[in-house]
């Protein structure tokens, strides 16, 4: 949680990042400071708040070894994991399960896990160590500056109630260079979901998640927005699969 220790500092910001669709973000900001990191804030109090508030460990007690995404949309991440990671990185999939997405044939210099449920991030494959740890509690990561080539989170930006503190996090783990990739599709577990996500559109996660990131010193992220064709032979007639975004942030190196 972002402490309350409001500096008394506000000033007005307009932040560089234009949408695709050109609507260009301007809002009163609030600067925070937790340990270890200055926070920019962008969300109201109301905007965290979501309609199951009990912990988030209880709902993530259980492990669930399903995929969350459909497999265009797995093909789909993976083709931009290939395309964006190399090797040698050091890898850090935050809010994972039992899976990652990363393409089989390349082994990277080491893959960090992070998620709410033990056993899932213990029957991940692609983890070398991973810890738990519930970020809307708690969002200092226990990784050293600058020790991270590529963060990625999968479907995970939805559930997190101080998003700013961690972007503001991974800015000071990512080595200069390194990379942020931020996916999701059209779904979510709803009652778990803040209304900031629960209430918007696509259009509204993707403007968020930017907007989000800008705030923190980000430069102005890659933004991805495509249709999939469903895997199989109904992909061959026509059907669509889960819908693709991503938000790519790279730290100036
Ligand atoms: C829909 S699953 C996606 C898992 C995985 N990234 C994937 O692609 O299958 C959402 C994940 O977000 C993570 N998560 C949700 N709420 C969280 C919280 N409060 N703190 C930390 N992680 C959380 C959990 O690891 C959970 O598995």
């Amino acid at each position: 949680m972002i402490p309350d220790l409001s500096l008394g500092l506000t000033s007005r910001a307009r932040l560089v990042g234009r949408p695709r669709w050109g609507r260009r973000i301007q809002h009163n900001c609030e600067l925070f400071e937790t340990n270890a990191t200055v926070v920019v804030k962008v969300l109201k109090a109301a905007q965290r708040r979501k309609w199951d508030a009990s912990d988030d460990e209880l709902f993530y007690a259980e492990p669930r070894f399903v995929q969350h995404l459909d497999e265009a949309f797995r093909q789909r991440l993976t083709r931009l994991y290939r395309e964006r990671l190399p090797a040698e990185a050091v890898v850090l999939d935050l809010m994972s399960s039992w899976v990652s997405h990363l393409p089989e044939e390349v082994a990277y210099a080491s893959v960090i896990g992070h998620g709410l449920n033990d056993k899932e991030l213990a029957a991940n494959p692609r983890l070398q160590r991973h810890w738990v740890q519930n970020l809307n509690q708690d969002q200092l990561l226990p990784l050293d500056d600058a020790s991270v080539d590529a963060t990625l989170i999968v479907a995970g930006w939805q559930y997190l109630q101080y998003p700013e503190a961690v972007a503001a996090e991974l800015l000071r783990i990512t080595r200069p260079g390194g990379q942020l990739i931020v996916a999701f599709s059209n779904r979510m577990f709803y009652t778990k979901a803040p209304q900031i996500w629960a209430d918007g559109g696509d259009r509204d996660h993707l403007a968020y998640v930017t907007e989000v990131l800008i705030a923190q010193g980000w430069p102005t992220p890659t933004v991805i927005a495509e249709t999939t064709r469903a895997a199989g032979w109904t992909g061959l007639v026509g059907a669509k699969g889960d819908p693709f975004f991503a938000v790519i942030a790279t730290k100036p190196a």
